[in-house]
């Protein structure tokens, strides 16, 4: 059976240190401050934001939601991110996606403060982890939560074989970019392509696709280690991920589980990489 790789508690860990640096920030007067724009009526979106605002307020950090029309016009969020990006008390910006269609997202995302940029997607942040120079630069908070996870549970990348399935900016993209930097062999794949093909030699598998069954006990080589990205709800309305967990459980080497897995992790991250760009601006500023 696989160890559970347990994103609870690893995100429990990272808060607890997140709070102590805040702490640490608010005896200097310093308060970290991210603020969120969220644009529409997309209900999942609103959830992961109030899930955001909540963990934020828990740690000391502050946090703006910016909640728009879904008939805002492009300009119209341009303007309100321009007025953050200048803002010196605002440390920390996320455009929550999906943007409604009539809005170009990756034109909006491109024009985030880098500084501020705590989903590592603007351009010069996603050239820097492409360059494998991201050290002092933000990263994509789930692949970076999920390179936590890896390295919390001593699973060796380094010629290792990894697949990655699903190729958005959000994970799969910065999941591989990661990985390589990391000394990984890596595919990336997309779900329409037989997975099969990929994974059953693979000894990491990254799911980010948002399908159930994208990956099945016969894709799994035994010891394999499983990352389930997906929140899916099943046909009993069950949230569950991309993976059949049961089944893979009996093969893989360590398996996440959903919920508790890469979910909890992402947050954690989105909030430690708050306050790491607090200290970057300060740093600036000396
Ligand atoms: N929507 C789902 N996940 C994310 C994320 O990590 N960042 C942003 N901005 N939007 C998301």
């Amino acid at each position: 059976m696989a160890t559970v790789i347990d994103g609870r508690l690893l995100a429990k860990k990272l808060n607890e240190s997140t709070k102590e640096e805040v702490t640490i920030m608010n005896s200097k007067s310093i308060v970290p401050c991210l603020a969120v724009i969220i644009v529409g009526e997309d209900q999942a979106s609103k959830r992961y934001v109030r899930s955001k605002h909540k963990k934020a307020e828990q740690l000391g950090i502050k946090s703006i939601v910016k909640a728009l029309p879904e008939e805002t016009t492009e300009k119209e969020l341009l303007s309100v991110l321009d007025e953050y990006n200048h803002n010196d008390s605002i440390n920390a910006i996320l455009i929550q996606s999906p943007l409604p269609k009539h809005i170009n997202e990756k034109f909006v995302m491109g024009h985030i403060n880098p500084q501020k940029d705590v989903d590592g997607f603007q351009t010069i942040n996603s050239g820097k982890l492409f360059l494998n120079e991201n050290e002092n630069y933000p990263v994509a908070c789930t692949p970076k939560g999920i390179m936590k996870m890896l390295e919390e549970y001593n699973i060796e990348l380094l010629g290792k074989k990894a697949v990655v399935i699903g190729r958005s900016t959000i994970v799969g993209r910065p999941m591989a970019a990661l990985l390589i930097n990391a000394g990984a062999e890596v595919s990336v794949i997309n779900h329409y392509a037989n997975v099969n093909d990929y994974t059953k030699d693979a000894d990491i598998i990254v799911s980010a696709t948002g399908e159930l069954h994208t990956v099945t006990k016969k894709d799994v080589k035994s010891g394999a280690t499983v990352i389930d990205v997906g929140q899916n709800l099943n046909e009993d309305g069950k949230l569950v991920g991309d993976v059949d967990y049961d089944d893979v459980s009996q093969v893989a080497g360590y398996i996440t589980p959903v919920p508790g897995g890469v979910g909890p992790m992402t947050i954690s991250t989105l909030m430690s990489q708050t306050v790491e760009l607090t200290k970057w601006s300060e740093k600036h500023n000396e």
